[in-house]
């Protein structure tokens, strides 16, 4: 089994579908095995979001990310990370195809309503970075 890092994003959450999100999740055969919701301070978004601080969007990303709650959440499934991405669809939400949640839900290649973990590497850090082993139960 296989775990990724799920944030249902600020765009999600002020508009009361994060339910609707985890309907898409579980219906897609991964389980949510632990979740909190949370408001993000600055330090922790700039901290999650270290490898894109050179990135032109750093900024608007970190200040969106800290403008409203989030949900951050640990799934399973037997490929999750890749399972979880197909899911989610692209990035950017005009590239997203049908039946995933960015092309359901997301507004803007920004405002995207999701994020999972792209690596088993990076799965594991981004799990780590929000939540202890004991708040994890398979
Ligand atoms: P996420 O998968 O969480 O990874 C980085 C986030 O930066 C991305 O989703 C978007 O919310 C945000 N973002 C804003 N602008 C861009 C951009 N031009 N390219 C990629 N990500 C962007």
């Amino acid at each position: 089994m296989e775990q990724t890092l799920s944030i249902i994003k600020p765009d999600a959450t002020k508009r009361n579908i994060t339910g609707r999100i985890n309907a898409m999740i579980e219906d897609s055969g991964l389980r949510i095995i632990a979740q909190k919701r949370i408001i993000l301070d600055l330090k922790m978004a700039e901290g999650f979001y270290e490898v894109h601080k050179e990135r032109p969007f750093f900024r608007d990303l970190c200040d969106y990310m800290t403008s409203a709650p989030v949900i951050v959440q640990v799934l399973q499934g037997k490929n999750a990370i890749e399972d979880y991405r197909k899911l989610m669809g692209s990035t950017d939400p005009k590239n997203a195809e049908d039946g995933t949640i960015r092309k359901a839900y997301a507004l803007g290649i920004q405002e995207n309503s999701v994020h999972g973990s792209d690596s088993p590497e990076n799965a594991k850090i981004e799990i780590g970075y929000f939540f202890s082993d004991n708040e994890i139960i398979a």
